[in-house]
This record gives structure tokens, sequence and C-alpha cells, in this order.
């Protein structure tokens, strides 16, 4: 498992220990891995900090598992100690959203379906942050086969993981069918297909009522084409990656690819934004404020609990090391920190960026992590 990092803070002269005011925060595809394995130096930037007692922490716009197995796996592929105090993955957030926040309310017991990632494993890390009424599309494909006319090619895969449903759908009796009540997209759909027809017949439904149309008047003639808008289940992405560095030397198509793809069907469908027929979604991960936010609140805690004797001089400046302008770099750039501190982006040519003016402008581009920590401590004096 992963080993409580330690952290020997900077030795001054009086040996009272001298925490840093700043800190990093490194994105992990094309940082820190590639695909499954680290890149150069990835080890040696990250265990140098921990010797220094600089405090980091890994924010990704990955998921599919549960922090705990994705910290574990970490550690053991960087080789260095890393724990759930200084990592946040695209739908750690999803967790504040099983009691709500006062404003949005809680969906503990609400019928909520998790879409993308391998099996059920999203399932699994949903049913951990607390989520009671879990449904995925493979469960729906499972007991309704007909709802894709080509799942039968994927039915063993689907078999495997699948769970009965709480209800069926039931096209002659709506009052009786299965009702979702929100849509998490928690990692990559693996058949875009098959999810973007489930998540399109959800969000046309009346009220998540699955089997049913939402329309006032379903007339197809009309702007709107029949499709009620009010009391469309909430759409929830966890990445708006487009591009992410995986495997291949050229960036492969994230969530965001599937995100773009189910807009044009939906647009084709109802004749979308243009003819005033909103797609209700909520898109989180970097470059999104509220992302960084809740990255620096961990920051924060993390580092306190790296020093838990001394008193620690405010965060002054956090340097963002990433690989993808339009998230990281972006991110990074717009982040209103809430303690005032200043977030300095710096662009890695080991994974999405290609090379040339970048569409957000860091404060440094960078050969790979390690020169990019250079530069961090170099700039912090
Ligand atoms: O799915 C992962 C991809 O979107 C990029 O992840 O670690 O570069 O933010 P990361
Ligand atoms: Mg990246």
């Amino acid at each position: 498992g992963a080993q409580k990092s330690t952290a020997r803070a900077f030795q001054t002269s009086s040996n009272s220990p001298r925490v840093p005011d700043f800190a990093f925060a490194f994105d992990i595809d094309g940082v820190l891995l590639r695909s499954s394995s680290p890149l150069p130096r990835a080890h040696k930037a990250l265990s140098y900090l921990q010797e220094q007692g600089i405090p980091f922490i890994l924010l990704t716009n990955g998921g599919g598992k549960s922090e705990t197995d994705r910290v574990a796996e970490l550690s053991k592929k960087l080789d260095v100690p890393l724990d759930l105090s200084m990592f946040v993955q695209s739908h750690t957030p999803f967790a504040q959203m099983v009691e709500g926040d006062g404003v949005q309310e809680g969906l503990r017991d609400k019928c909520i379906m998790v879409v993308g990632g391998d099996g059920d494993k999203c399932r699994q890390v949903a049913e951990k942050y607390g989520f009671r009424n879990v449904v995925t599309p493979g469960d729906i494909i499972v007991a309704h086969p007909s709802i894709w006319p080509f799942s039968y090619n994927f039915m063993d895969y689907y078999k495997k993981f699948a769970r009965p449903l709480p209800r069926p759908i039931d096209a002659e009796d709506p009052s009786k069918s299965l009702k979702i009540d929100a849509i998490f997209v928690y990692n990559d759909p693996r058949d875009w297909a098959a999810d973007a027809q489930i998540v399109l017949d959800v969000l046309l439904s009346s009220n998540g009522v699955l089997g049913t149309y939402s329309s006032k008047n379903n007339d197809p003639s009309l702007p709107n084409r029949g499709y009620l808008q009010d009391g469309q289940p909430p759409l929830y992405y966890s990445n708006p990656d487009l591009l992410w560095a995986a495997a291949y030397h050229l960036p492969r198509l994230g969530q965001g690819g599937f995100r773009e793809a189910l807009d044009g069907v939906w647009a084709a469908v109802t004749g979308g934004p243009q003819k005033g027929v909103d797609l209700h979604k909520q898109i989180m991960g970097k470059p999104y404020q509220g992302t960084y936010e809740f990255a620096e609140k961990l920051l924060i805690s993390h580092r306190q609990a790296l020093f838990p004797k001394a008193s620690l001089p405010p965060l002054k400046r956090v340097f963002m090391i990433g690989d993808n302008p339009e998230s990281d770099i972006q991110g990074g750039n717009n982040f209103k920190s809430p303690i005032g501190s200043e977030w300095y982006s710096l662009l890695l040519r080991t994974g999405v960026y290609q090379g040339g003016e970048p569409a957000h402008t860091p404060r440094a581009i960078c050969d790979d992590v390690w020169d990019a920590v250079r530069w961090g401590l170099n700039s912090a004096g």
C-alpha cells in the first residue's frame, strides 16, 4: 500500500524547520506517466521534492478506479510514497454530491447512471463514495438488448459485470419504468455508440423515465421538434479533455471526444442550442475553477499534515506542471485562489503539446518534469 509520505522540512541554521511557502501540482498523463509507464526523471522529480520537504499533489483528469487503487498503483510505478492526501482525479469531487451542499440536494439514494470506464469499476467507485442506487448502461443493455440494435457484439463483456436493474423499462406503463435522476460520466466511455444512445434516451425522456419521450407537443415541425427541456436529468462530465497523451505517439480523443459526439447527436435529433434546445450538462475537471479550488484545498491540508508542528507561512505559489495547454496551462493561468496564492503553469514537451505557440501561455516550456521542477525551485528562490 501507499506509505505516508514523510517530509523533512528545510533545515535552517537554527535547525527550526522552515516550511516553504510554495508547492507543486503535477498532472499525470504526459507528465509523470505515458499511458501506464513512468516517464524518464519522473521518479527523480518527485523523490527530490520529498527529500527537500516541498509539498506536492497529483491533479489528473484521469480516473476510472478508486483513489486508493490508483494511488497505490502510482506509488509503485513511480517508486515514490504517495497517499490519498495528495491525489485528485477527475471524479474525486463527485463524492461531495452524495450528501449535497445545501444548494444541490444529495443524490445518495437517487437512481444515478454512471457511464464510462472498464467493466463496472466506475460503479464501484460511485458506491464507495456513498451512492446507493447506481446503474450502468451495461445493466440496461443486458436487461433490454434491443435498446441498442448491435449490442449482441458486446453482450459477453456486459454480462460479466451487469447487475439486475432496480426496475425494468416498462414501455406500457411509464409509472413502473426505470427512472434515472442524474447521469455521471466518470471516465471515457468504451462503447460510444451504445452509451450515446442510452444517454440520449435519458435526456429526451420525461423526467428521466426510460422508454418515454418528454414532449409537450410531440410536434416535430416545431423548432424544438417536440422535445421538452425541463425535467431533463442533469448530465455531469468529470473530464473535459478532447485529447490526451496515451501510448500512441499522437494525442488521442478523451472524454471530451465523447461529449462532442453526443452534442452533435443531440443537435441533429432536437435542433440543439441553435434551436433553443439546450442539453443541460456540467463539465468538471481541469481547467475549471471548481476543480482547482478543490485541489488547492487538498494541497493546503496535505501541507498542514506534512508539518503538523510547524506554524506554516501562507502558501504563496504553486507550480502547475502539465502537458495539455487546454487543461493544465489554461486552468493554472486562470485559477483565482481563495487564499491568494499564485499558480504558475509550466508546460512540458512530453505529452499532448507538440510544439509551436501553445493556445495558453505558460510561464515556461520545459523538456520534461525534472526540468520543470528545477525551473520552479529556481523561481521560488
Ligand atoms: O483520461 C486521462 C486524460 O484525460 C488526461 O489525464 O492526467 O493528463 O490530466 P491527465
Ligand atoms: Mg496530461
